[in-house]
């Protein structure tokens, strides 16, 4: 596997665990390979299912509003899955799913080389620092073999839950921290310089 696309169709055919059986479509996850920042869910909900798209839910929207909310726009970060097939009825996915499934999220991290990796809720936090509560791990940046791991409140559990997403919205805030600063566009820099320029004429002003 490797490529992003090569891991997507081995997962379409994959049958490593039972939730092939029962799977509509599967849902690899999406993004740019060379995206900073990837977030991961924990599997594929009845409209993922549907779509063979993560995060396309009411789930999804708010993920969207939040990420508008940074100034960050869907296409370019990666947005995926602990587990690639939906779990029957929403169930947790179970051990056995999960270590058949591990091989495709790890490629897809090693592809990616992200600077940031987000967990969205309990399920894809314990994938990092197992057995730990979210609420105690949440909105907290550690590293592990060498990713950087942060993990927030899934936004499910969020979106209808008032204390919970003013402390989503909160977390969701301080990423942009944790990227670093981004490199300037080229339209961005050269509007800067010209601001720059503007405000040297005026200071000439001042001088004559
Ligand atoms: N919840 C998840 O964890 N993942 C999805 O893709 C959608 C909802
Ligand atoms: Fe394969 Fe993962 Fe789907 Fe199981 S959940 S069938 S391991 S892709």
């Amino acid at each position: 596997m490797n490529s992003l696309k090569e891991v997507a169709s081995r997962v379409a055919a994959c049958t490593d665990c039972p939730l092939s059986k029962t799977r509509t479509n599967s849902v690899p996850g999406e993004g740019p390979v060379n995206a900073e920042i990837m977030f991961i869910g924990e599997g594929p909900g009845f409209n993922e299912d549907k779509q063979g798209r993560p995060f396309v839910g009411a789930a999804g929207k708010f993920l969207e509003a939040l990420l508008e909310s940074i100034g960050i726009k869907r296409e370019e970060v990666f947005i995926g899955n602990v587990v690639k097939c939906r779990p029957p009825n929403n169930r947790d996915p179970l051990p056995l799913e999960t270590d058949a499934c591990r091989k495709y999220l790890d490629k897809q991290i090693e592809l990616i080389d992200p600077k940031l990796i987000v967990t969205l809720g309990r399920y894809a936090t314990s994938r990092f620092f197992p057995g730990q509560t979210i609420s105690a791990s949440r909105g907290r940046l550690r590293n592990v073999n060498g990713l950087n791991v942060y993990p927030i409140y899934h936004p499910a559990a969020a979106l209808h839950n008032g204390g919970f997403r003013r402390i989503i919205e909160d977390d969701f805030k301080e990423i942009p921290n944790l990227v670093g600063p981004r490199e300037m566009t080229t339209i961005e820099r050269e509007s800067k310089d010209a601001q720059q320029l503007s405000m040297f004429s005026e200071d000439s002003d001042n001088v004559r």
